[in-house]
This record gives structure tokens, sequence and C-alpha cells, in this order.
């Protein structure tokens, strides 16, 4: 691990280009509103997607800060570096976003009545997808050989820790009905359902003529094409989509193409045995 790309903090790795001590510490102090909606995800498990479909379900349909604003300014990173000089400029309701686990959580979120929105994906997609990323994205290490990557995966030696900590951290949460779990595939299954079950759980109304434009707005293609959400706006330095896009397949189920039967059964054997006597279930079968 190169200790120039990566710092250490509460035993997980981060990006230095997204984080700082400084950033952490404000993170720490931040008063959510009782309005604000977190999204929390793992990497790769369609942040991006929902920093498209969250400020949309929240303004009731108006394409203005999707056409104009880049995501990372649009649903802001709560520990990232910009937060602090972006948080005052947003209008409530406000969306933010983070990939820590629960325990990283400040103090306000659990005094405030802020909602939180846990996004999953099938952890075999996910590696995949980070795989494609660690070779595009300047700031993260090298991944290796794709099995070498799939060993730093399931040992949490990657970016945010283990897979199987993250969600057990946010399943065990003490939110009750302020999270709700959605995943990557009833989403990617069935769009316009997944956004009325977001918007009933955000009070929204939002009429099937806006679930519609929605929908359309947020499809792969129209988020491909649009300048503030495909980070074409970074320079070449920083992602390289000669190598991979960011906006890279979009599906469920792209691990079929890329894991031998060995390393399936390597990773769901990790996989079951970390989530052994959990009270929840996996929502794809492993
Ligand atoms: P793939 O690499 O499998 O294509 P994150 O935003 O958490 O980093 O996740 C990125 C993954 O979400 C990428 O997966 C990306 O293509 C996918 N994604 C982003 N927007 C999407 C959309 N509108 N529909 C389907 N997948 C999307």
């Amino acid at each position: 691990m190169s200790s120039e790309m990566y710092m250490l903090y509460g035993g997980i790795l981060l990006p230095r280009e997204t984080h700082s001590s400084e950033s952490l510490e404000f993170a720490q102090g931040f008063s959510f509103k009782d309005d604000d909606v977190l999204l929390v995800t793992y990497p790769k498990s369609g942040t991006v997607w929902m920093q498209e479909i969250l400020p949309l379900v929240l303004n009731g349909g108006d394409l203005t800060s999707i056409l104009t604003i880049p995501n990372w300014d649009r649903v802001p990173w709560l520990q990232g570096k910009r937060f602090a000089v972006i948080v005052d400029q947003l209008t409530s309701p406000r969306a933010l976003v983070t990939h820590f686990p629960y325990n990283f959580m400040p103090p306000s979120l659990h005094t405030s009545k802020a909602k939180v929105i846990y996004v999953m994906r099938n952890p075999k997609d996910v590696m995949v997808s980070s795989y494609y990323f660690h070779q595009m994205a300047a700031f993260v290490e090298d991944p290796g050989t794709f099995d070498e990557f799939m060993d730093k995966f399931l040992e949490g030696r990657v970016l945010f820790g283990k897979w199987t900590d993250h969600l057990k951290s946010w399943k065990q949460s003490k939110l009750g009905d302020r999270i709700m779990y959605i995943t990557y595939e009833e989403m990617f299954k069935d769009l316009p359902e997944g956004l009325r079950n977001i918007s009933d759980f955000l009070g929204r109304n939002l009429s099937e003529e806006t679930i519609q434009k929605i929908t359309e707005h947020c499809s792969f293609n129209s988020m491909k094409a649009n300048n503030m959400s495909n980070f074409s706006l970074l320079p070449k330095t920083l992602m390289d989509f000669d190598k991979s896009p960011f906006l890279r397949k979009g599906v469920a189920g792209d691990w079929k193409k890329h894991f031998s039967s060995e390393q399936l059964a390597r990773f769901t054997s990790v996989i079951r045995k970390e989530l052994e006597g959990e009270s929840f279930s996996l929502p794809w079968s492993l």
C-alpha cells in the first residue's frame, strides 16, 4: 500500500486526494438538520446513480441541479475535503453522501431526525466495478491482477474496509424507521418502482409523470451523456477513461463474466462466513 495515496483513519483506508484530517474533524462536528437525507454506500454500489436520483426526488423532478452542478457538489461528501466549502451553499432539504461505516457518523446524526438511504449491491459486482475503478482512477492503488484484487477485497485491504463490516454496521444501526435499504439490483430491474419507494420514504408525493421523467434522466445512457455526472469535468490525470469509463457497464451480474468457479467458491465462502449468525439475510444468493 502506498502511504502517499492513502491514509488510515479509525482502522480504515481513505484516499488522501479526497480526505484530510481537517475534513474528517469537520464532519465529526457537523450538525445534521432534521430534513437532511444521508445517502450511504460502500464504494461502487450505485452512489453516483443516487446522487442523480435524490436531488430529483427531493425537488419534484426539477432538472436544474443535475444539469448545472457536478454530482460531488450537488450531493456532497460528508467527510470530503470540499464539504466545509460547499455545505453552506446547499438549500434544504439537503442530500449528503458518505462511504463510511455507521460508527463513524457524527453525534448529530443520532439526535436529528435526518433520514438515511443505504444502497447495497451484490458484492461480486461491487468487486468487479471496483477492480476497473482502481485501473482508471489515479488516486487509488493499481489493483494488480483480478485474483490479487479479490484477496485484497475479501481481507478488507481496500478503501473503506471490508464490504461485510460496512453492511453489518449499517444493518445494526439504531436508526429504526429513519433508514431505508434499497439494492442496486432493484433499481436496475425496475427504476420507477425504486423511485416510488424512495419517494414514499422521503414523504414526497410524486406524480407518475414525474416518476417517468426522473427515470428517463437517471438512466445509464442519460447519465453517461450528462457532463455533470459522468466525471468528464475531471482531468485525465485523475480519471483516465481510456482505461475504463466511470459509468462503465451499469448492469447487474457482470461478475459472471469475470469470476472463475474457484474464485466464486472462495468469494462465497468468505462472505458467508463473515455474515454467519447475522439476523439479516442478503437479498441475492451468493
Ligand atoms: P459498473 O462499474 O459495474 O458499471 P459508485 O457510484 O458507487 O462508484 O458505483 C459505480 C457503479 O454504478 C458503476 O458500475 C456504474 O456504471 C454504476 N451506475 C452508475 N449510474 C448508473 C445507472 N444510471 N444505471 C446503472 N448503473 C449505474
